[in-house]
């Protein structure tokens, strides 16, 4: 049997930042577990906002020719989806929520143009860091996220919600949070194998 692959995708603008090093935590945790994983760090693909032209329910493809075009079938080949995001206004950055909207097609085919949905959900995880200096928490980060996996079919197995982080290696002194983030990444693999 062939290992597992993990779609691990940074959904910060800032590289190598809190979010980013929780995901590197959770990568090693997922290699522990035995899987291969692939990590797609969203800033770096330039991906364009859905334009709501809604010729996906028709076509059930989305006719913006960008890299989310290489997006598409990593999305579509993952046994099991990691995100990892800072909180930005209470929800996901742009370049991520970009990602999200340009999800629109798996939802036209499925609850426009009929597709059935996936026999099985696959696994999935959400890692959050925020600085943590408003009221506002993580919840609409996670909605937003749910929201996603629920149309991809994926599971929403395991949240981490680190508060606190501002500085881009703030988390490095949360020993804590990256040990949970590799505990996540190590369960998450073994889902994806069962
Ligand atoms: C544009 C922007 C908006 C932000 N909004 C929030 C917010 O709503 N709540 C919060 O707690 N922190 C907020 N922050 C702080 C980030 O969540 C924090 O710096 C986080 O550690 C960034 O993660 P990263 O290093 O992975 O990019 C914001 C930061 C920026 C740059």
């Amino acid at each position: 049997m062939t290992a597992p692959l993990l779609l691990a995708i940074a959904g910060s603008p800032r590289r190598h930042g809190n979010s980013e090093r929780l995901l590197d935590a959770c990568l090693d945790g997922i290699a522990e577990g035995g899987a291969n994983a692939e990590k797609l760090a969203v800033v770096e693909y330039g991906i364009e906002p859905c334009d709501g032209c809604n010729a996906c329910s028709s076509t059930g493809e989305c006719h913006i020719r960008d890299r989310m075009q290489e997006v598409y079938p990593l999305l579509d080949a993952a046994d099991a989806i990691v995100v990892a995001s800072p909180v930005f206004f209470a929800t996901v950055p742009a370049a991520l929520k970009a990602l999200y909207d340009r999800c629109q097609p798996y939802w036209a085919r499925r609850y426009v143009l009929g597709e059935p949905p996936p026999e099985r959900k696959r696994p999935g995880a959400l890692l959050l860091a925020r600085g943590g200096g408003d009221p506002y928490g993580f919840e609409a980060a996670a909605i937003t996220t749910r929201s996603l996996f629920a149309v991809l079919g994926v599971s929403y197995d395991a949240e981490l919600c680190v508060s606190g982080v501002d500085g881009p290696r703030d988390v490095d002194g949360r020993p804590d949070a990256l040990a949970e983030a590799r505990r996540i990444g190590a369960e998450t693999a073994s889902r994806a194998a069962r």
